[in-house]
């Protein structure tokens, strides 16, 4: 399943990525996973509206695999590199550096990469393995 949108321009984009993302991601069991995923996707695209609306389009896409989850946020700011992939915990008198620090923690994985003159980041949220114990979760059930 994949959902996209193109923010540029918009008064709110992190609200219609907010709501991009809740709509993409109905069904999938709930335990606060949802509520991380809209979290992280607001603030990809907070960044990108900050460093990068001056660049060109913010676009945002959502996709549901068997493994879990991928969100995608494209902007043209360049480098790559003005993304710390390791971001350091701020300081409790910081105002600022917390966006990439809650991306770290609560995405499976994440990262930068180039895409001709765009930027992609992409954070990854692999199932959570369910409160039973079990490695995977169920099987769709076998047609006789
Ligand atoms: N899409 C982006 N394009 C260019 N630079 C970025 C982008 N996202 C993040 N950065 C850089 O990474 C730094 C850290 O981002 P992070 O979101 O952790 O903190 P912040 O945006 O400075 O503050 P906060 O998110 O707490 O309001 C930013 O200050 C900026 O320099
Ligand atoms: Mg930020």
């Amino acid at each position: 399943m994949h959902a996209d949108a193109d923010l540029t321009g918009l008064q709110a984009p992190q609200r219609a990525a907010r709501k991009l993302v809740r709509e993409a991601l109905v069904g999938v069991d709930n335990d606060g996973w949802v509520d991380d995923i809209v979290l992280v996707a607001d603030e990809l695209v907070g960044n990108a509206q900050q460093y990068a609306a001056a660049q060109g389009p913010i676009e945002i896409t959502v996709d549901r695999y068997l493994w879990g989850i991928a969100v995608q946020v494209r902007d043209s700011h360049l480098p790559a590199s003005a993304i710390p992939l390791r971001p350091k915990q701020p300081g409790q008198e910081s105002l600022r550096g917390r966006g990439l620090f809650l991306v770290d923690a609560l995405a499976s994985a994440w990262g930068v990469q180039l895409v001709g003159s765009r930027k992609i980041v992409t954070a990854i949220f692999i199932h959570r393995r369910p409160k039973d114990g079990n490695e995977h979760p169920p099987s769709p059930p076998c047609r006789a």
